[in-house]
Formats: C-alpha cells, sequence, structure tokens
C-alpha cells in the first residue's frame, strides 16, 4: 500500500529519497520518512503529507538511504509508526510495505527475551528481529529473518554496521531494482525512478538483494545466486508528470485520445479486419472455454462488469464477475474456466490472492493489467497490456477506458474463434473503434459545459446514478468516481432495481444521474425517468446528441457524441470521470490524493 524508496549511490541521498517519496506519494499518504545512513544513521520522519517532511527535514550527509510513506494497516498515524522502524538498539532501520500476520507471536516472543517495541506496527518487529539474527552479516539476519515473517512484505533494510549496502526482500509486495551507473535504487513503483533510469531488475517472491553503488545481487532464500535479466521501461518522465494540468487525474483524463489509440495499436488492423492478441493469449483464447470468471477490485471490477455484458452479447460464454476478496475465499474454481484477472497496477493483494487460488486449483489466469513487469503479469498464464502510461491519480481512468477496449477486444476474438462474428461485422466494429479517439476529443472540448451540471451537484448530499446494461456498471462507476473524490454520498443502481428498495431515499434533493441510450432499453428508460421524477428529484440525463426526445423528460442534459452500443460506454465514461472531476474540484478536495484511500492496495 504504501511507497518505498532506497537509494545507493553518488548522489545527495536525503534529495533523491524526498523527490522519489513525492512520486510515491500517490500510493500512501498519512506520514513518511527518510533515513540516511553514513558515519551514523539519522531518522526524520514526519506525520501528513511529503511537503511537510520536505519542509522540517535536516540536512543530513549520505549517499545510502532509505525512504518511506505510509498507509497505516497496524498502529495509528504517529511519527513513532511511521517508518523506518529501528530496532531498539538503532542499529537496524526497516521501511515495509504490507502485513506480517504473525506479529504478535514474533512481538511477544521478543519481548520475553527483553526488546523493548516503541511503535504499535507490525513493522517494527522486523527490524527487531533482524537485530536478533544479525551476526556480522546483513544479507544473511535478513534471510533468517524472512524465513520467520508470515504475511506480505517489500522490505528495505540498511545496518550500521554495514553503511556501504542496501538489502531489500520482497514476497507478495512490489519492488523492484533500478539500475544506473555508479547509483542502484530499490522502488516499489517504477514511475519513482523514471527520472534517474529506466532500467530495471524485477525482483521475485522470495528473493533478496544486496545493492553496493556499483553491484547488484540477487540471492534466493537458500543464499544461492540468482542472476536477473535487465529491461528497459519505455515510459517517460513526462508520463508521470503533470505536464501544466492542476491535477493527475485531469491529465489522465484527457490522454484518454492517446490511451485509446496505444490499446488499438498493433491489435486491431483495419487492413486484414482482423484483431491480433499476443500469441500466448490467443492460446489461451483458443481453448475450449466452457466460461470465463472475471476477477478484480474496485474500478478494475466495474471493467470487468462491462466486459460480461460484452463477452456474454458476442459469444454467448457465460461469464462471472467476482470480486477478487470474495472469490479467492468463496468462488468456484473450474478447469475449464479461463480466469481473466484485472488489475490496474498489477500488485493488488486481493487480486494476486484470488489468481493465485485459481492458478494452484488448475485454472488458466490471463490478466489484464498496465504495469509491466508487475506481479500479476508473473503469475499469469498469460497477460495483456493495456500500454496506458503511468497512471497517479488514485481515481482510475484512462485504464479503466483502455481495460474495457481491451475486454472487448477479448471479446471479438473469442467470438471470430466461435464463428460468431464474421469479417463485414468485425470491420464495422473496427471502423468504430477507430472513431473513438475522435469522440473522446470531442467530450473533452465540451468540458466547460460538464462544469455548469457539476455546479448543480456541488453542495448536494447524496447522489443515485443509473442505468440499464452495459450502462449499469457504467453507474456503479459513475458513483464510485463521485464518491471517492468528493466525498458525496453517491450510489449506482441498475435503472430497473431503483423501485426495489431504493426509491425509500428519493427526495428533492436527491438528484438522480440517468444514462440513457437509444437502444432496446431507451423506452424502459424514459419510464424510469418519470418514475423518479414523480418522487421530486431533479434527473440530469446523460444522453445521444441525436436524441431529440430527453429533454422533454429530463431537467438537465448531457450530450455524449451520437455513437452505437457498446462502444459509447467510452465517451459517457469520460463524462462521468469530468463530472466527479468538476464537482471534487468546485469542493477544493485533494483529489489526486483522497482522503484514506492508495492508488494500490497491496494489503488484504
Ligand atoms: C479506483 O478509482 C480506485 N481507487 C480503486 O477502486 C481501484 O480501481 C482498485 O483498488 C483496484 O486497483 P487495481 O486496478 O490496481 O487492481
Ligand atoms: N503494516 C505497516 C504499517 O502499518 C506497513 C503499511 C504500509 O504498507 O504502508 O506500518
Amino acid at each position: 500500500m504504501c511507497g518505498i524508496i532506497g537509494y545507493n549511490g553518488f548522489r545527495e541521498a536525503n534529495k533523491v529519497l524526498i523527490d522519489c517519496l513525492k512520486r510515491l506519494e500517490y500510493r500512501g499518504y498519512d506520514s513518511a520518512g527518510i533515513g540516511i545512513i553514513g558515519k551514523k544513521l539519522q531518522i526524520f520522519k514526519e506525520v501528513g503529507e511529503i511537503s511537510k517532511l520536505e519542509k522540517e527535514i535536516p540536512v543530513f550527509d549520505g549517499d545510502i538511504g532509505i525512504g518511506h510513506t505510509r498507509w497505516a494497516t497496524h498502529g495509528a498515524v504517529t511519527k513513532e509508526n511511521a517508518h523506518p522502524q529501528l530496532s531498539s538498539n538503532k542499529k537496524i532501520a526497516v521501511i515495509h510495505n504490507g502485513i506480517i500476520d504473525n506479529f504478535n507471536f514474533l512481538k511477544e516472543d521478543l519481548e520475553k527475551k527483553g526488546v523493548k517495541f516503541s511503535s504499535q506496527t507490525d513493522s517494527e518487529v522486523i527490524a527487531q528481529l533482524i537485530n536478533e539474527n544479525y551476526k556480522g552479516n546483513l544479507r544473511d539476519a535478513v534471510i533468517s529473518t524472512i524465513k520467520q515473517l508470515k504475511g506480505s512484505y517489500a522490505i528495505v533494510v540498511v545496518c550500521k554496521e554495514e553503511p556501504d549496502i542496501l538489502v531489500g526482500a520482497r514476497k507478495e509486495s512490489p519492488l523492484v531494482i533500478g539500475v544506473g551507473d555508479n547509483e542502484n535504487f530499490l522502488a516499489s513503483d517504477i514511475s519513482a525512478l523514471l527520472k534517474y533510469t529506466n532500467r530495471v531488475k524485477y525482483l521475485d517472491d522470495g528473493e533478496i538483494c544486496v545493492l553496493s553503488k556499483t553491484s547488484i545481487e540477487v540471492f534466493n532464500e537458500n543464499k544461492k545466486e540468482i542472476t536477473k535479466k535487465e529491461d528497459i521501461i519505455d515510459w517517460e518522465l513526462k508520463d508521470a508528470e503533470k505536464s501544466g494540468f492542476p491535477h493527475f487525474m485531469l491529465k489522465e483524463i484527457f490522454e484518454q485520445p492517446d490511451a485509446i489509440n496505444r490499446v488499438l495499436l498493433g491489435r486491431v488492423s483495419e487492413i486484414d479486419r482482423t484483431i491480433k492478441l499476443h500469441e500466448k493469449v490467443e492460446e489461451l483464447l483458443n481453448y475450449d472455454i466452457q466460461s470465463i470468471h472475471i476477477i478484480a477490485c474496485g474500478t478494475s471490477y466495474y471493467s470487468g462488469l462491462v466486459g460480461k455484458y460484452l463477452i456474454e452479447q458476442l459469444t454467448n460464454i457465460p461469464v462471472f464477475v467476482e470480486l477478487a476478496s470474495e472469490y479467492r475465499y468463496f468462488g468456484t474454481k473450474n478447469e475449464k474456466s479461463l480466469i481473466i484477472g484485472v488489475t490496474q497496477s498489477g500488485e493488488t493483494a486481493d487480486t494476486l490472492a484470488a489468481l493465485r487460488e485459481a492458478k494452484n486449483a488448475g485454472s488458466r489466469t490471463l490478466v489484464i493489467t498496465n504495469v509491466m513487469g508487475s506481479t500479476a503479469t508473473r503469475i499469469s498464464d498469460a497477460y495483456i497490456l493495456t500500454q496506458s502510461g503511468p497512471e497517479i491519480g488514485v481515481a482510475a481512468t484512462k485504464t479503466f477506458t483502455s481495460q474495457i477496449l481491451i475486454l472487448l477486444l477479448i471479446a471479438f476474438k473469442l467470438a471470430a474463434l466461435k464463428n460468431k462474428l464474421g469479417a463485414d461485422e468485425l470491420s464495422k466494429y473496427i471502423f468504430r473503434l477507430k472513431e473513438l479517439p475522435r469522440k473522446v476529443r470531442e467530450v473533452l472540448d465540451h468540458s466547460d459545459k460538464i462544469l455548469d451540471i457539476a455546479l448543480q451537484l456541488k453542495n448536494v448530499k447524496s447522489v443515485f446514478f443509473i442505468g440499464r446494461g452495459i450502462n449499469y456498471p457504467l453507474s456503479l462507476e459513475g458513483a464510485l468516481k463521485l464518491k471517492e473524490i468528493s466525498y458525496i454520498h453517491a450510489e449506482g443502481f441498475a435503472a430497473g432495481e431503483l423501485k426495489h428498495g431504493p426509491f425509500a431515499l428519493l427526495t428533492q434533493i436527491t438528484p438522480v444521474i440517468t444514462i440513457v441510450t437509444r437502444d432496446n432499453t431507451y423506452d424502459k428508460m424514459i419510464a424510469n425517468i418519470g418514475e423518479v421524477k414523480a418522487r421530486g428529484p431533479e434527473v440530469i440525463a446523460i444522453a445521444d446528441e441525436n436524441d431529440t426526445e430527453i429533454e422533454k423528460h429530463a431537467d438537465f442534459v448531457i450530450r455524449f457524441p451520437g455513437s452505437s452500443s457498446p462502444l459509447s460506454c467510452i465517451p459517457i465514461i469520460v463524462i462521468l470521470q469530468l463530472l466527479a472531476y468538476h464537482v471534487a474540484n468546485l469542493r477544493g478536495c485533494s483529489i489526486d490524493k483522497p482522503r484514506n484511500l492508495a492508488k494500490s492496495v497491496t494489503v488484504e
């Protein structure tokens, strides 16, 4: 959940760590700290955002250090609980991302031996244990310690007695090695490193690395050295900066025409009228698939729900969309079912756990993710990259549209394999796909009209979103976007369900946002709008620009460029994102870093 960074090089570690922590802050931001190792071990921690830490931090000399931005799981948000966590003799400092499940047991054991703890975190136990296990070799002490830990961790450790090295280890939490010239890095996220290097080595579960300024050694738990290949990341630094936009979220919303093109590039051919996915992916789709389980969390779960409508309609293969946190424990596992994990970060603990469960039960697993080298790509049989570039805003935007498009490409591919989609029909779809970036640009050009509607919503307490078919998951996503960044209570419903209970909540001050497309549900939606209006609320309709009837029914209308379902979902999503953005902005909310949230949830 948190962001961690380790640096060993020739620059002032202080500055590098603060700079990288700022880039990692979206992963967690309740408190932060750094530790610099030179002649002595110097630690500085603060509650609050990195900017506060930066203001208060003394000048520490040293070119080796560790930094952490926390998203508390164990122990309140206090200075003592911020990381780095120290052993009681202050010899060992550790930064940790994850949860140590058996920390109580380990802590009691250490306390019996007289070790004094000074925080309520589970992480402190790691520092104390490494110290207990230390016999003059930090790597060996870390290896002995991780054998005692149960749970998930990415850790970076420094030791006063070996001030030239950083030691890192991971299990079920992300940690990547950044390779530089006469400097090396460890980070929970590639985007933190882009300013310094685009060369990386991925650490796998159970591996331990030792970084000096000029060398990188990786070992397994039996101390056997492992050769790691170096990968080059094609993200650029500008991709991880705001580039003149007031917020990352707005920048990422505006990047969607480009993000759509990147999904289509090399996969959709107008000339051959084909959809081409990676060989390994096509192999997976070519099996006798009896059903599909899509597993994901949050916004990625909603893209899975959109995917269900797309795949079922085009292929008739039953699709079950499961919340990863539930599927892991209760989902049916079936060898004939293809598992599709959808995860922007590729590091969401619930999704990874569900994927592992499915794999252990013999299912084939395919992952849709935005992050090359992420854990999800390494534990699945095949993966498809959304190629959206780094997404920094905590609220997912461009990756949601890209995930949906990839699910649509999977639907086309499966339909073609099952002879359910002829070349002519596919080529019509391909034509419409290619038009999408232009349609999204049209929505973006009219962002000010959406701002007008946002003014109506700025002070309300509660908002409902309704839609049918594919517009139902869009309603869920519209509500999630609004609640997570504006803190207004919002709920999405299948339009037909409103009368089965939620109607009781409708009042004159509960606006209802309806998504109305000109398909076989149009009349029913108009009827639903009437039912809502009869109970007092104002209705805002998101409707096709060619819909000449809608104004007679709704109080306000936001238009999307005329397009036929199901592809209309893409411009509609952009409207919902802009609406949430403007409302949150008018309310002065912390848009990129909403309270209590973090970008990737790497704890269960
Ligand atoms: C979306 O705006 C979120 N903040 C959140 O729901 C997110 O989609 C979820 O945590 C899943 O993340 P993932 O796609 O990285 O797995
Ligand atoms: N479990 C640790 C804590 O609460 C680490 C949390 C994190 O990953 O930020 O301090």
